[in-house]
C-alpha cells in the first residue's frame, strides 16, 4: 500500500510507439503519445488534463494537447471492439503497457529525462534489421493488426517474420468482423506509403487477401503499376484494379464504400479499359460515344484522368485522345455570325456541341 501511495506521487511520464520508433530511424514523428505510469485519473484531472478515451483513461494536455494514456494492461474478453477487460491502477508499469502492443518496433518507450529506450521486446534489434514481429500472442486480440503489418511493410519494405506471418493465417476468420471504414481508412494509408504494392503482397503472404478482398486480382503488373510515386489516390485504386474484372471492380468500390470521387474514376476506367482493349482503333463515331461515356462534355477534367489512367496501364487511347482535343477546341467563336446573333440560351449550347462531335470525327479521320 504504501508504494502505492509514493508511486502516486511521483508519476513518470514516457514517449511511446510510433514516435520512439520514428526517433530511432530518424524520421520526423507525425505525432508523440506519452503513456503516464504511477498515476489516476484524478491525478491527470487535477492537473488540467481533459479525459477523451470512453473505454481507457486518455487525457489531453491542458496546452499542448498531445495525448497522454495512464499506463494499461488489456485482456480480450468477448469478440468485437468492445470485448476488453482494461487494468490501469498506479501499479501498471511501463513494461506492462508495452506488452499489449503489437509489433516489436511499436513496443519501445523514451524516457525522456534520461534518454533511455525501454525495449523489453528487441524493438531496436528489429529495427536495425528491418524486421517487423509480434510482441506476443496478444497480437491476435485486434485483426486490425494484420493490416498494420501489411501497412508498415509498405512504409519501411521490411521483412515480416515468419512467425509473425503464420500468426496473421490464424487471423483470417476475425478478419470479417471488421468494419468496412477500418479497412478502408488502412488501406487508403497504405496507398499514401512509399511501396503500396507491398501492403497487397503481404495481405497475400499471410493468405488474407483472398479472405478480405476476395474481388481483387493482384497480379505482378499491377504491384509493379503501384509502384509508381506520381499517381494519386484515385489513380492507385484504379491501377489496383487494372487487372480485375469490371463486375469485380463495381462489387470491391461498393463493398469497401469506397468514396465517390473514387468511384467516378474507378468505373469509367474500367468501362473504357474494357471497350478499348477489345479494339483501340476508334472511328469518330466511337470517339464520340466514349467521350459521352465519360461524361466528357460536361467534366472534361474528369474525363482526361481517365485517359491518363488508361495510358498508365497501357491501354491505346491516341484516337480517342485526339479526337477529345479537337472537340475541346470549339468555342462560342467558331459559331457562324448568324448563328451568334440568332441562337439564344440552351440552342447555343447545342450548335457548340454540334460542332465538337463534327471536330471529333475529323480528328479520327
Ligand atoms: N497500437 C497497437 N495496436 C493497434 C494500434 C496501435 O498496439 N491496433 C499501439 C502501437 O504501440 C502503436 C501505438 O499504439 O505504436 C500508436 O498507434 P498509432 O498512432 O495508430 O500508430 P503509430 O505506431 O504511431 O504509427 P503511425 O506512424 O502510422 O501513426
Amino acid at each position: 500500500m504504501k508504494l502505492l501511495e509514493i508511486s502516486e506521487q511521483h508519476p513518470k511520464v514516457y514517449i511511446v510507439g510510433g514516435a520512439v520508433r520514428d526517433k530511432l530511424l530518424g524520421r520526423e514523428p507525425k505525432d508523440v503519445d506519452y503513456v503516464v505510469v504511477g498515476a489516476t485519473p484524478e491525478y491527470m484531472e487535477n492537473r488540467g488534463f481533459s479525459r477523451v478515451g470512453a473505454d481507457f483513461p486518455v487525457f489531453l494536455h491542458p496546452k499542448t494537447k498531445d495525448e497522454y494514456a495512464l499506463a494499461r494492461t488489456e485482456r480480450k474478453t468477448g469478440s468485437g471492439y468492445k470485448g476488453f477487460e482494461t487494468r490501469f491502477d498506479p501499479s501498471v508499469t511501463i513494461e506492462d503497457d508495452l506488452a499489449r502492443r503489437d509489433l516489436t518496433i511499436n513496443a519501445m518507450a523514451l524516457d525522456p529525462e534520461t534518454n533511455e529506450i525501454i525495449d523489453p521486446f528487441g524493438g531496436r534489434q528489429d529495427l536495425q534489421r528491418k524486421i517487423i514481429r509480434h510482441v506476443g500472442e496478444a497480437f491476435a486480440e485486434d485483426p486490425l493488426r494484420v493490416l498494420r503489418v501489411a501497412r508498415f511493410r509498405a512504409r519501411y519494405g521490411f521483412d515480416v517474420a515468419p512467425e509473425t506471418i503464420q500468426l496473421m493465417k490464424k487471423l483470417n476468420n476475425e478478419l470479417k468482423a471488421l468494419t468496412k471504414e477500418r479497412v478502408w481508412q488502412e488501406l487508403e494509408k497504405a496507398m499514401s506509403e512509399t511501396r503500396p504494392d507491398l501492403f497487397f503482397d503481404t495481405l497475400k503472404k499471410s493468405d488474407s487477401l483472398r479472405t478480405l478482398m476476395p474481388e481483387l486480382t493482384f497480379t505482378n503488373r499491377v504491384a509493379r503499376l503501384l509502384r509508381n510515386p506520381s499517381l494519386s489516390l484515385p489513380q492507385k485504386i484504379a491501377v489496383l484494379l487494372a487487372d480485375t474484372t469490371p463486375q469485380d471492380a463495381q462489387n470491391f468500390v461498393q463493398r469497401w464504400k469506397a468514396p465517390n470521387h473514387i468511384r467516378a474514376l474507378v468505373l469509367p476506367f474500367k468501362l473504357m479499359q474494357k471497350t478499348l482493349e477489345k479494339s483501340s482503333q476508334i472511328d469518330g463515331q466511337r470517339a464520340v460515344n466514349l467521350i459521352q461515356a465519360m461524361d466528357g462534355w460536361r467534366t472534361p477534367a474528369k474525363a482526361q484522368l481517365v485517359l491518363d489512367t488508361l495510358k498508365e496501364i497501357g491501354v491505346n487511347v491516341a484516337d480517342i485522345e485526339r479526337a477529345f482535343d479537337a472537340a475541346l477546341r470549339v468555342t462560342f467563336n467558331d459559331l457562324t455570325p448568324e448563328q451568334k446573333n440568332s441562337l439564344q440560351g440552351a440552342e447555343i449550347g447545342k450548335a457548340i456541341q454540334k460542332l465538337r462531335i463534327t471536330a471529333a470525327k475529323n480528328a479520327t479521320r
